[in-house]
Protein backbone atom coordinates (compact mmCIF):
# COMPACT_ATOMS: atom_id res chain seq x y z
CA UNK A 1 0.00 0.00 0.00
CA UNK A 2 1.55 3.66 -0.81
CA UNK A 3 0.66 6.17 1.36
CA UNK A 4 0.16 9.59 0.41
CA UNK A 5 0.26 12.76 3.49
CA UNK A 6 -2.94 14.99 2.67
CA UNK A 7 -2.35 18.74 2.80
CA UNK A 8 -3.38 20.29 6.07
CA UNK A 9 -3.58 23.92 5.61
CA UNK A 10 -1.66 25.82 8.81
CA UNK A 11 -0.12 22.27 9.58
CA UNK A 12 1.21 20.45 6.87
CA UNK A 13 3.79 23.27 6.42
CA UNK A 14 7.55 22.88 5.65
CA UNK A 15 8.71 22.57 8.97
CA UNK A 16 6.46 19.74 10.18
CA UNK A 17 6.83 17.65 6.70
CA UNK A 18 10.47 18.05 7.40
CA UNK A 19 10.27 17.07 10.84
CA UNK A 20 7.62 14.26 10.00
CA UNK A 21 9.84 12.78 7.67
CA UNK A 22 13.17 12.45 9.55
CA UNK A 23 11.04 11.00 12.68
CA UNK A 24 8.42 8.62 11.00
CA UNK A 25 8.84 8.44 7.18
CA UNK A 26 6.87 5.85 5.02
CA UNK A 27 5.43 8.31 3.05
CA UNK A 28 5.11 8.24 -0.89
CA UNK A 29 3.75 11.75 -1.76
CA UNK A 30 3.19 14.68 0.45
CA UNK A 31 0.67 17.08 -0.69
CA UNK A 32 1.25 21.07 0.10
CA UNK A 33 -1.83 23.11 1.53
CA UNK A 34 -2.86 24.95 -1.02
CA UNK A 35 -1.67 28.32 -2.42
CA UNK A 36 -4.08 30.95 -4.32
CA UNK A 37 -3.01 32.50 -7.49
CA UNK A 38 -3.81 35.67 -8.65
CA UNK A 39 -3.99 37.37 -11.94
CA UNK A 40 -1.18 39.77 -10.67
CA UNK A 41 1.04 37.42 -8.02
CA UNK A 42 0.94 33.69 -8.66
CA UNK A 43 3.24 32.58 -5.92
CA UNK A 44 3.86 35.07 -2.68
CA UNK A 45 7.16 35.34 -1.18
CA UNK A 46 5.45 32.84 2.12
CA UNK A 47 4.25 30.45 -1.29
CA UNK A 48 7.93 30.26 -2.32
CA UNK A 49 9.50 29.65 1.14
CA UNK A 50 7.28 26.92 1.80
CA UNK A 51 7.30 25.15 -1.84
CA UNK A 52 11.27 25.87 -2.57
CA UNK A 53 13.36 22.48 -3.18
CA UNK A 54 15.51 23.59 -0.54
CA UNK A 55 13.34 23.44 2.06
CA UNK A 56 11.53 20.09 0.82
CA UNK A 57 15.06 18.59 -0.75
CA UNK A 58 14.13 15.33 1.57
CA UNK A 59 10.68 14.25 0.87
CA UNK A 60 8.40 13.87 -2.67
CA UNK A 61 5.97 17.00 -2.13
CA UNK A 62 3.13 17.90 -5.01
CA UNK A 63 2.49 21.47 -4.88
CA UNK A 64 -1.65 22.38 -4.74
CA UNK A 65 -2.84 25.00 -6.55
CA UNK A 66 -6.98 26.13 -5.68
CA UNK A 67 -8.40 28.34 -8.11
CA UNK A 68 -10.99 28.85 -10.80
CA UNK A 69 -9.32 31.02 -13.05
CA UNK A 70 -6.90 28.94 -16.44
CA UNK A 71 -4.85 32.12 -16.53
CA UNK A 72 -4.19 31.91 -12.69
CA UNK A 73 -3.62 27.93 -12.78
CA UNK A 74 -0.97 28.29 -15.38
CA UNK A 75 0.96 31.37 -14.24
CA UNK A 76 1.74 29.52 -11.07
CA UNK A 77 2.62 26.43 -12.89
CA UNK A 78 4.81 27.68 -15.31
CA UNK A 79 6.80 28.89 -11.79
CA UNK A 80 6.11 25.43 -10.23
CA UNK A 81 7.57 23.62 -13.21
CA UNK A 82 10.81 25.82 -13.05
CA UNK A 83 11.09 25.07 -9.50
CA UNK A 84 11.47 21.36 -10.88
CA UNK A 85 7.55 20.23 -10.16
CA UNK A 86 6.64 17.76 -12.69
CA UNK A 87 3.17 16.78 -10.72
CA UNK A 88 0.87 19.87 -9.56
CA UNK A 89 -2.13 19.10 -7.86
CA UNK A 90 -5.87 20.90 -8.19
CA UNK A 91 -7.92 21.73 -5.35
CA UNK A 92 -11.84 20.93 -5.62
CA UNK A 93 -12.61 20.21 -2.49
CA UNK A 94 -11.94 22.88 0.34
CA UNK A 95 -15.61 23.36 1.91
CA UNK A 96 -14.12 26.88 3.64
CA UNK A 97 -17.46 29.14 2.94
CA UNK A 98 -15.38 32.01 1.74
CA UNK A 99 -13.38 29.95 -0.52
CA UNK A 100 -17.03 28.21 -1.67
CA UNK A 101 -18.36 31.62 -2.49
CA UNK A 102 -15.98 32.64 -4.91
CA UNK A 103 -16.93 29.32 -6.48
CA UNK A 104 -13.45 28.07 -5.76
CA UNK A 105 -12.70 24.27 -4.27
CA UNK A 106 -15.79 22.65 -3.91
CA UNK A 107 -17.63 25.55 -4.72
CA UNK A 108 -16.42 25.29 -8.24
CA UNK A 109 -17.87 21.34 -8.28
CA UNK A 110 -21.73 23.37 -9.16
CA UNK A 111 -20.70 25.26 -12.14
CA UNK A 112 -20.31 22.91 -14.67
CA UNK A 113 -19.09 25.42 -17.20
CA UNK A 114 -16.82 27.09 -15.65
CA UNK A 115 -15.48 24.03 -14.64
CA UNK A 116 -14.84 22.26 -17.77
CA UNK A 117 -13.33 25.29 -19.21
CA UNK A 118 -10.29 25.32 -16.01
CA UNK A 119 -9.77 21.83 -16.84
CA UNK A 120 -9.26 22.51 -20.97
CA UNK A 121 -6.90 25.25 -19.81
CA UNK A 122 -5.23 22.89 -17.48
CA UNK A 123 -4.37 19.94 -19.23
CA UNK A 124 -3.94 22.14 -22.67
CA UNK A 125 -1.02 23.40 -20.81
CA UNK A 126 0.11 19.95 -18.84
CA UNK A 127 -0.02 18.50 -22.33
CA UNK A 128 2.39 21.28 -23.51
CA UNK A 129 4.37 20.95 -20.52
CA UNK A 130 4.88 17.92 -20.07
CA UNK A 131 3.56 18.29 -16.16
CA UNK A 132 0.81 15.64 -14.67
CA UNK A 133 -1.68 16.86 -13.19
CA UNK A 134 -3.74 15.71 -10.07
CA UNK A 135 -6.98 16.22 -8.39
CA UNK A 136 -8.42 16.67 -5.15
CA UNK A 137 -12.40 16.12 -5.12
CA UNK A 138 -15.01 16.00 -2.84
CA UNK A 139 -18.57 14.69 -4.63
CA UNK A 140 -20.21 17.78 -5.32
CA UNK A 141 -21.28 20.80 -3.53
CA UNK A 142 -24.86 20.17 -2.35
CA UNK A 143 -25.75 16.70 -2.72
CA UNK A 144 -23.42 13.38 -3.46
CA UNK A 145 -25.57 12.39 -6.51
CA UNK A 146 -23.88 15.22 -8.08
CA UNK A 147 -20.49 13.45 -8.43
CA UNK A 148 -22.60 11.23 -11.16
CA UNK A 149 -22.50 14.02 -13.91
CA UNK A 150 -19.13 15.54 -12.37
CA UNK A 151 -17.38 11.99 -12.91
CA UNK A 152 -18.25 12.23 -16.06
CA UNK A 153 -16.62 15.60 -16.88
CA UNK A 154 -13.35 14.21 -14.89
CA UNK A 155 -13.42 11.35 -17.40
CA UNK A 156 -12.70 13.85 -20.41
CA UNK A 157 -9.50 14.49 -18.96
CA UNK A 158 -5.91 12.84 -18.36
CA UNK A 159 -5.57 13.00 -15.08
CA UNK A 160 -3.30 11.32 -13.15
CA UNK A 161 -4.58 10.67 -10.19
CA UNK A 162 -8.39 11.81 -8.56
CA UNK A 163 -8.23 11.86 -5.04
CA UNK A 164 -11.19 11.88 -3.58
CA UNK A 165 -12.69 12.95 0.04
CA UNK A 166 -16.54 11.59 -0.70
CA UNK A 167 -18.13 13.88 1.65
CA UNK A 168 -20.28 16.99 -0.26
CA UNK A 169 -19.13 20.84 0.58
CA UNK A 170 -21.97 21.27 3.22
CA UNK A 171 -21.12 18.15 5.41
CA UNK A 172 -17.17 19.99 6.19
CA UNK A 173 -15.30 17.19 7.63
CA UNK A 174 -17.91 15.77 9.64
CA UNK A 175 -20.42 12.43 9.44
CA UNK A 176 -19.35 9.35 7.83
CA UNK A 177 -17.62 9.44 4.46
CA UNK A 178 -20.18 8.08 1.71
CA UNK A 179 -18.16 5.08 0.53
CA UNK A 180 -20.59 4.28 -1.34
CA UNK A 181 -19.89 7.11 -4.19
CA UNK A 182 -16.07 6.00 -4.15
CA UNK A 183 -16.76 2.43 -4.59
CA UNK A 184 -18.91 4.14 -8.42
CA UNK A 185 -15.79 6.11 -9.00
CA UNK A 186 -13.66 2.73 -8.44
CA UNK A 187 -16.04 1.20 -10.90
CA UNK A 188 -16.62 3.96 -13.27
CA UNK A 189 -13.31 6.65 -13.27
CA UNK A 190 -11.37 5.79 -16.51
CA UNK A 191 -8.31 7.91 -13.94
CA UNK A 192 -6.55 5.84 -11.24
CA UNK A 193 -8.31 6.85 -8.47
CA UNK A 194 -6.61 7.38 -3.98
CA UNK A 195 -9.24 7.04 -1.06
CA UNK A 196 -9.16 9.89 1.43
CA UNK A 197 -11.37 10.69 4.59
CA UNK A 198 -11.50 9.22 7.91
CA UNK A 199 -8.76 6.59 8.66
CA UNK A 200 -7.98 7.16 12.07
CA UNK A 201 -7.08 3.48 13.19
CA UNK A 202 -4.94 0.72 11.29
CA UNK A 203 -8.30 -0.94 11.14
CA UNK A 204 -9.56 1.82 9.32
CA UNK A 205 -6.79 1.24 6.58
CA UNK A 206 -7.55 -2.41 6.37
CA UNK A 207 -10.37 -2.03 5.24
CA UNK A 208 -9.02 -0.29 2.33
CA UNK A 209 -6.91 -3.24 1.38
CA UNK A 210 -7.76 -3.38 -1.93
CA UNK A 211 -6.71 -0.02 -2.41
CA UNK A 212 -3.58 -0.03 -4.16
CA UNK A 213 -3.05 3.82 -2.38
CA UNK A 214 -4.85 5.93 0.04
CA UNK A 215 -4.37 9.24 1.40
CA UNK A 216 -4.29 10.43 4.95
CA UNK A 217 -4.86 13.37 7.02
CA UNK A 218 -5.70 14.24 10.51
CA UNK A 219 -4.97 10.17 11.12
CA UNK A 220 -1.56 10.73 11.04
CA UNK A 221 -1.68 14.03 13.58
CA UNK A 222 -4.05 11.77 16.23
CA UNK A 223 -1.11 9.12 15.99
CA UNK A 224 1.70 9.57 14.09
CA UNK A 225 2.89 5.99 14.40
CA UNK A 226 -0.57 4.73 12.18
CA UNK A 227 1.29 3.78 9.31
CA UNK A 228 4.05 1.90 10.95
CA UNK A 229 0.93 -0.14 13.71
CA UNK A 230 -1.10 -0.67 9.83
CA UNK A 231 2.65 -2.58 8.51
CA UNK A 232 3.47 -4.08 11.77
CA UNK A 233 0.10 -5.42 12.24
CA UNK A 234 1.63 -5.71 16.59
CA UNK A 235 0.34 -3.86 19.04
CA UNK A 236 3.71 -2.44 20.32
CA UNK A 237 3.78 0.70 23.00
CA UNK A 238 3.39 3.77 21.16
CA UNK A 239 7.51 5.06 21.50
CA UNK A 240 7.11 8.86 23.39
CA UNK A 241 10.75 9.68 22.74
CA UNK A 242 10.68 9.45 19.00
CA UNK A 243 6.99 11.16 19.77
CA UNK A 244 8.94 14.05 22.04
CA UNK A 245 11.89 14.44 19.46
CA UNK A 246 9.38 15.08 16.52
CA UNK A 247 7.52 17.86 19.20
CA UNK A 248 10.85 19.64 19.98
CA UNK A 249 12.00 19.75 16.22
CA UNK A 250 9.20 21.82 15.14
CA UNK A 251 8.91 23.70 18.20
CA UNK A 252 12.55 25.07 17.52
CA UNK A 253 12.11 25.55 14.07
CA UNK A 254 9.39 27.37 14.45
CA UNK A 255 11.24 29.68 16.98
CA UNK A 256 13.53 30.13 14.63
CA UNK A 257 11.67 31.55 11.55
CA UNK A 258 8.73 33.04 13.01
CA UNK A 259 8.96 36.09 15.28
CA UNK A 260 7.74 35.54 19.21
CA UNK A 261 5.76 33.44 21.50
CA UNK A 262 2.39 34.37 20.32
CA UNK A 263 3.25 33.00 16.86
CA UNK A 264 4.84 29.66 17.52
CA UNK A 265 2.46 29.20 20.90
CA UNK A 266 -0.36 29.12 18.12
CA UNK A 267 0.34 26.74 15.86
CA UNK A 268 1.95 24.46 18.62
CA UNK A 269 -1.55 24.61 20.28
CA UNK A 270 -3.20 23.51 16.63
CA UNK A 271 -1.04 20.18 16.89
CA UNK A 272 -2.20 19.82 20.67
CA UNK A 273 -6.09 19.69 19.87
CA UNK A 274 -4.54 16.46 17.58
CA UNK A 275 -1.82 15.12 20.16
CA UNK A 276 -3.76 15.39 22.78
CA UNK A 277 -4.94 11.92 21.98
CA UNK A 278 -1.63 10.36 22.82
CA UNK A 279 -2.52 11.45 26.56
CA UNK A 280 -5.96 10.82 27.12
CA UNK A 281 -6.24 10.54 30.88
CA UNK A 282 -4.37 13.98 30.75
CA UNK A 283 -6.99 16.55 30.38
CA UNK A 284 -5.45 18.77 33.00
CA UNK A 285 -2.34 19.20 31.78
CA UNK A 286 -3.08 19.51 28.14
CA UNK A 287 -5.85 22.06 29.11
CA UNK A 288 -2.80 23.99 30.75
CA UNK A 289 -0.68 23.29 27.16
CA UNK A 290 -3.94 25.05 25.55
CA UNK A 291 -3.83 28.25 27.36
CA UNK A 292 -0.09 29.06 28.04
CA UNK A 293 0.77 32.56 27.05
CA UNK A 294 4.49 32.28 26.43
CA UNK A 295 7.52 29.49 26.13
CA UNK A 296 7.83 29.47 30.04
CA UNK A 297 4.46 28.40 31.00
CA UNK A 298 4.35 26.00 27.49
CA UNK A 299 7.16 24.46 28.44
CA UNK A 300 6.53 24.27 32.48
CA UNK A 301 3.01 22.50 31.16
CA UNK A 302 5.22 20.21 29.12
CA UNK A 303 7.12 19.14 31.55
CA UNK A 304 4.17 17.77 33.71
CA UNK A 305 2.97 16.08 30.69
CA UNK A 306 5.98 14.09 30.21
C1 LIG B 1 -7.07 21.89 9.27
C2 LIG B 1 -7.28 21.32 7.89
C3 LIG B 1 -6.69 21.93 6.79
C4 LIG B 1 -6.87 21.41 5.49
N1 LIG B 1 -6.24 21.99 4.42
C5 LIG B 1 -6.40 21.45 3.17
C6 LIG B 1 -5.72 21.99 2.03
O1 LIG B 1 -4.94 22.95 2.11
N2 LIG B 1 -5.95 21.40 0.83
C7 LIG B 1 -6.78 20.30 0.67
O2 LIG B 1 -6.95 19.79 -0.42
N3 LIG B 1 -7.42 19.78 1.75
C8 LIG B 1 -7.23 20.30 2.97
N4 LIG B 1 -7.86 19.73 4.04
C9 LIG B 1 -8.59 18.45 3.85
C10 LIG B 1 -7.64 17.27 4.11
O3 LIG B 1 -6.59 17.24 3.16
C11 LIG B 1 -8.38 15.93 4.06
O4 LIG B 1 -9.02 15.82 2.81
C12 LIG B 1 -9.44 15.84 5.16
O5 LIG B 1 -8.87 16.15 6.42
C13 LIG B 1 -10.03 14.43 5.22
O6 LIG B 1 -9.02 13.46 5.40
P1 LIG B 1 -8.72 12.83 6.87
O7 LIG B 1 -10.03 12.31 7.39
O8 LIG B 1 -7.70 11.74 6.60
O9 LIG B 1 -8.19 13.93 7.71
C14 LIG B 1 -7.71 20.26 5.32
C15 LIG B 1 -8.32 19.67 6.43
C16 LIG B 1 -8.13 20.18 7.71
C17 LIG B 1 -8.79 19.50 8.87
Amino acid sequence: MRFYFAPLEGITRYIFRNAYEKNYGGIDKYFAPFISPTHNCFLTPKNIRELCPEHNDKINLIPQILTNNPVAFVGAANELKAMGYDEINLNLGCPSGTVCAKRKGAGLLSEWYELEKLLDGIYEWAGKNNTIISIKTRLGRFEPDEFYDILEIYNKYPISELIIHPRVEKDYYKGEPRLEYFEYAVKNSVNPVVYNGNLFEAEDIKKRNNDTCVMLGRGLLYNPELIEQYNYESDYDFDFKRFWNFHDEIYHDYQEIMGGDKNVLFHMKELWTYWRSLYPDSDRDIKHILKSKNYGEYEAALRNLK
